[in-house]
């Protein structure tokens, strides 16, 4: 499974690209105006800094200013993905960009019929979004089962990618509902190291190897 971090932020990024444990970046609007940059210089200081897929999101609303900003968003970088809404225009743009051989990546997806029209229209990477789901107090993760099963019953290429995730559990069940990638924002990464029989156990070799090795010199 690939972790990719769901941020903007160059310092969370590069925190998080020093554990050696992030494989890609997603974006949204909110996240760059967040960062106050143009998306094209926090795209790029992204790239520098993660060697991986990088989602970039177009903002336009209909397909053929999609098409245009998509294109335009490619050539940041070679490994930007392009990110479009589940939209009827979105879907539109996503198929003419996967045929171009630009990635898009299909965001704000919320059920499984929406993701069978993504992988239909040659979508890189699907994105349900478990915790806004949770929110309407419905079972976010019952869509990424269900995604993932129905993209193995037909060979689907697409990658599930489970965004809008909240918690250290959200990414473990997202592992065993066998998407491909969970992305997390950086606190959600962090919180995933704690265990307090980590922290205890630490503490007490740390202390026993002090006792013999350093006092006794001491
Ligand atoms: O990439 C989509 C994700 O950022 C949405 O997360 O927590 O705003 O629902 P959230």
């Amino acid at each position: 499974m690939k972790f990719f971090l769901d941020t903007a932020n160059l310092d969370e990024l590069k925190k998080g690209a020093a554990w050696g444990i992030v494989d890609g970046v997603t974006t949204n609007p909110t996240l760059i105006a967040r960062e106050g940059r143009e998306i094209e210089e926090q795209i790029r200081l992204i790239c520098d800094i993660v060697n991986g897929d990088i989602s970039a999101e177009v903002v336009s609303t209909k397909a053929p200013e999609m098409i245009k900003e998509g294109r335009e968003l490619s050539k940041i970088h070679k490994n930007v993905v392009v990110k479009c809404p589940l939209t009827r225009e979105g879907i539109m743009a996503t198929s003419a960009l996967s045929r171009e051989g630009i990635r898009v990546n299909v965001t704000l997806c919320f059920s499984p019929s929406q993701a069978l029209i993504a992988a239909k229209a040659g979508a890189y990477i699907i994105s349900p979004f478990v915790g806004r789901i949770d929110d309407i107090s419905w079972h976010g993760m019952d869509v990424v089962r269900n995604i993932v099963q129905i993209y193995r019953n037909y060979g689907f290429k697409t990658k599930v990618l489970a965004a809008s995730l909240r918690s250290p559990t959200h990414v473990v069940e997202s592992a065993l509902a066998g998407a491909d990638i969970a992305t997390m924002p950086f606190k959600v990464l962090d919180e995933l190291f704690n265990h307090p029989l980590t922290d205890k156990g630490q503490e007490q070799f740390l202390r026993d190897w002090a006792k013999v090795f350093q006092e006794a010199r001491g």
